[in-house]
């Protein structure tokens, strides 16, 4: 592989992908195009190899822009960049609809436009909905799409038009589902570094309803080994699902965390459900495993230990990122006056 285009590289799976190219196949380029949206943090680039990577601030959604950075010769598009937060879909849907739907169209015209040979959507194990509490049900690849929030909805969609890319105009599509990433350079607004940085603070740990919702939680730097496998293996109009067989109660991880850090389980808040909440999530990772040969490296223990002590290491990115300081750095660094498109 010698050129990919990354969207949503400055987020946090984006930037934990384009990450483990640089490192693991050399010669690779990454043109990595990214909105900056409040997601989207160029902290997270910190440290990789500038002379391989080539940071393009745009929108998916923005056809021009996508076509100018889209260059002939690239070998794949990989489409990280979304609206991710399930929470913010319930509040306003509009922009879920138009990243995560009208965006992946766009870059899927322009991949058939440039000719590029591969199209890996990443997408999730919420587009399948919700299994039953206490049950040995899975997600398999062949379960039906019934996505129950805004966020899985437009993810759900964007699948569909990645489906219809490749039916219709015979572009090489592979969609992974995975279900929650854990890991360094996570936004705060998530679960897990949420309640790591509020335990680290002796603040309270909020959880919502009885906190028996139970997650696959697999750690960021496994699944982007996946994609990769995905991307180099995977064939062509293939889902893959992608899960390291690690469901845990989201009460579970709390004072798994509050354990880890020395913090008494009295943190523990339990606070109003939220609407449409899924009960469980539970991948079925077979076929990834019997196709392309994929295990995780880590396990719940070894993973969780490398995240706590990550944002334990870390403490002016959590701080940057929590008070906003990170969106500075663009400005800062290229000024308002200059071009969207910078080295980094
Ligand atoms: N986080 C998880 O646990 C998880 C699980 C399964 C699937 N996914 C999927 O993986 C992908 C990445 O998730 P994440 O957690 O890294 O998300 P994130 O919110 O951390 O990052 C999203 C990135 O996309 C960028 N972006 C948003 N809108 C854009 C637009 N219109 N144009 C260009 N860039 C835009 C943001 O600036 C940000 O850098 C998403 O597609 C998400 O649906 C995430």
């Amino acid at each position: 592989m010698k050129k990919l285009f990354v969207t949503g590289g400055a987020g946090f799976i984006g930037s934990a992908f384009v990450r483990l190219v640089l490192a693991e196949i050399p010669g690779c380029e990454v043109v990595n195009f990214d909105a900056l949206t409040y997601a989207g943090n160029l902290d997270n680039l910190e440290g990789v190899d500038e002379g391989r990577h080539r940071f393009v601030r745009g929108d998916i959604c923005d056809r021009e822009a996508v076509l100018a950075a889209l260059e002939e010769g690239t070998e794949a598009v990989v489409n990280f960049a979304a609206e991710s937060h399930v929470d913010r879909s319930i509040a306003s849907a509009d922009e879920f609809l138009r990243t995560n739907i009208l965006g992946t169209q766009v870059l899927l015209d322009a991949a058939r436009s440039r000719s590029v040979r591969r199209f890996v959507q990443i997408s999730t194990d919420e587009v399948m909905g919700s299994l039953p509490d206490d049950d040995d049900a899975y997600f398999t690849e062949a379960s039906p799409f019934e996505p129950n929030s805004p966020y899985s909805a437009s993810k759900a969609a964007a699948e569909h038009l990645c489906r219809a890319a490749h039916q219709t105009h015979g572009l090489d599509t592979v969609i992974t589902r995975c279900g929650n990433n854990y890991g360094p350079r996570q936004f705060p607004e998530k679960f897990l570094p949420l309640i790591i940085s509020n335990a680290m603070r002796g603040e309270p740990l909020p959880l919502y309803g009885d906190g028996r919702y139970t997650r696959d939680w697999i750690y960021v730097e496994d699944h982007c080994r996946a994609i990769l496998m995905v991307l180099q293996k995977g064939r062509s109009g293939a889902a893959y699902n992608i899960g390291a067989r690690n469901e845990r109660r989201n009460l579970e991880v709390a004072e798994a965390v509050l354990g880890k850090l020395g913090k008494p389980l009295s943190l523990i808040r339990h606070v109003k459900d939220r609407p449409g909440h899924d009960r469980r999530y539970a991948i079925d990772p077979a076929k990834v495993e019997s196709e392309l040969g994929w295990r995780p490296r880590e396990t719940w223990e070894s993973g969780l230990e490398k995240t706590v002590r990550w944002y334990a290491e870390n403490g002016v990115w959590v701080e940057r990122t929590r008070s906003g300081a990170y969106r500075d750095y663009y400005e800062r660094q290229y000024g308002a006056e200059k071009s969207l498109e910078s080295e980094v």
